[in-house]
């Protein structure tokens, strides 16, 4: 196996791994790979049963169930996506870490599209330990002081009728989270809000939390933290969702979009507090 990766921040591409017959240390290649690169992508894959899909995707731990999306019986932790011309939304098309409103968001989520618009349809990818590390020290140290909270009720309610999903008495999750978020794994530190699912960032007041969200915003969807994927046919993205969030764009309308996704289950976000990190990376906020 080969590891190319694509930016100097994110991303990173596989070559040479079958996903569906992988021995423990290739396992362990890729997996210290999605540590260091955060959105592994890997080309040239046979379509992948669900069953090979959901065996891959649970070597990384127990694998999530999606609080709203329609499921079928035989592959409950299945999320198909799915976007063509009768359609009013496109999953994904928004920035966003996945069910970030759970509280126990999910640790990871693999991809696998299988028809493709002609064009379009692309999916970026920012790295939120970059978006973290480029702010000044005191914007870093009043961050990790702060909780947000995050619902879903905006945007799970109605969303899934046109595939037959009647939510009239569904209770959407709700969560409050560390705006800062500690990586189990790397122990590094991330900024864990994103304009999907964040509403509020609690204790401050309306207009407070409104313009600092703003702010957040706009810092974290910098170019520079970006990856963007091109898809082919039968391409697999599996990215980390403790320290990425992703915009699937629905750019290829009237065009038809779908793939597989199954979602690796998370732990309770939590913040522990560490030395603080100035980034390498040096970014101008002279244009802002
Ligand atoms: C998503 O999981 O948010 C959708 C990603 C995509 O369709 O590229």
């Amino acid at each position: 196996m080969k590891i190319e990766p694509m930016t100097s921040l994110i991303g990173a591409e596989i070559i040479g791994a079958n996903l569906g017959n992988l021995s423990v240390s290739e396992f362990e290649v890729i997996h210290d790979a999605f540590t260091k690169h955060l959105v592994l992508f890997f080309r040239d894959q046979d379509e992948l049963s669900p069953e090979v899909q959901i065996s891959f995707a649970k070597r990384f731990g127990n694998l999530h169930y999606h609080p709203a999306a329609p499921k079928s019986k035989k592959y409950p932790e299945l999320f198909v996506i799915h976007s063509h011309k009768n359609s009013k939304f496109a999953d994904g098309n928004g920035w966003h870490s996945d069910v970030s409103c759970d509280s126990e968001p999910p640790l990871g989520s693999c991809l696998q599209l299988h028809v493709l618009p002609s064009i379009g349809g692309d999916t970026l990818f920012a790295n939120m330990y970059a978006a973290y590390e480029t702010l000044s020290s005191t914007m870093q140290r009043f961050l990790s002081t702060l909780t947000a909270i995050h619902e879903s009720e905006h945007l799970y309610r109605g969303r899934y009728e046109e595939r037959g999903v009647d939510d009239t008495n569904k209770i959407y999750p709700t969560a409050e989270h560390p705006l800062i978020r500690t990586h189990p794994v790397s122990g590094r530190q991330s900024i864990y809000v994103n304009p999907s699912f964040t509403t509020k960032i609690k204790d401050l007041s309306g207009s407070e939390s409104k313009s600092l969200l703003s702010f957040i915003y706009n810092h974290q969807q910098r170019p520079e933290f970006q990856v963007r994927f091109r898809w082919s046919k039968n391409a697999i993205a599996l990215w980390d969702n403790r320290c990425t969030q992703h915009f699937a764009l629905w750019d290829y309308w009237p065009d038809e979009r779908k793939g597989n996704r199954v979602t690796i289950k998370g732990e309770k976000p939590f913040y522990r507090a560490s030395p603080l990190v100035e980034s390498k990376l040096k970014i101008s906020d002279r244009n802002n």
